[in-house]
């Protein structure tokens, strides 16, 4: 199998993290890929035409996109446990949630780093900024019991939304006022997966 790929896209690290903790990593080539909507660059169009990573190639069917279908895919292959039947709707909507929170992140990042400073809009970043905050305030207050047990999709999901947070808006401090998560976090973040996988670029 053959992993499209960017170091910093935490999209692309739960795969990775998948790939580790289900003992799959030495089953793929990672190939490194980089673009945006208005340069798609590298980025593998002919698997998938959205031009979005991560992307896995499989020698038998067609390529898959995007992370969520790839981490289930891949925990089915390995019989990972990741989703557990008896929580798997919780599992799912924790996972979106994190996803929408990677989403708003790399989001903000975009705005400056693909739009002229003239372009740019302050209040649009600051909406995006806002459903992260209401996302963390909401698995502070309502989720914290979902982060115990077995490790989950949903909580490798959401240790790589944190670290993106850290990575790119370290200046925000979303660790403030959250202290139940910011507790979770400390211990997702030790598990070799996570120090293997930690973004870079
Ligand atoms: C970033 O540089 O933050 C980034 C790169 C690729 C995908 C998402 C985010």
């Amino acid at each position: 199998m053959q992993l499209y790929d960017n170091p910093a896209s935490p999209f692309c690290r739960k795969v990775r993290v998948v790939l580790i903790e289900t003992g799959q990593i030495d089953a793929v080539e990672v190939l490194p890929a980089a673009g945006t909507a208005l340069d798609p660059g590298q980025m593998p169009l002919a698997e998938n035409p959205l031009g979005k990573i991560p992307v896995l190639t499989r020698p038998e069917g067609p390529a898959l996109h995007d992370s969520r279908v790839i981490c289930r895919y891949l925990d089915a292959r390995a019989g990972g446990g990741l989703y557990p039947e008896s929580r798997l709707w919780e599992v799912l909507t924790l996972e979106a949630t994190a996803d929408g929170i990677m989403d708003a992140a790399v989001l903000m990042v975009y705005e400056t780093r693909c739009r002229p400073e003239a372009e740019r809009s302050a209040p649009w970043v600051e909406g995006q900024w806002d459903r992260v905050t209401r996302a963390l305030d909401a698995i502070e207050a309502r989720w914290i019991s979902q982060l115990a047990g077995p490790l989950t999709m949903g909580q490798i999901a959401l240790g790589c939304a944190l670290g993106y947070l850290d990575f790119r808006h370290g200046a925000c401090d979303w660790r403030q006022g959250r202290e139940s998560l910011a507790a979770w976090e400390a211990g997702i973040a030790r598990r070799p997966a996570m120090e293997q996988t930690a973004p870079g670029g």
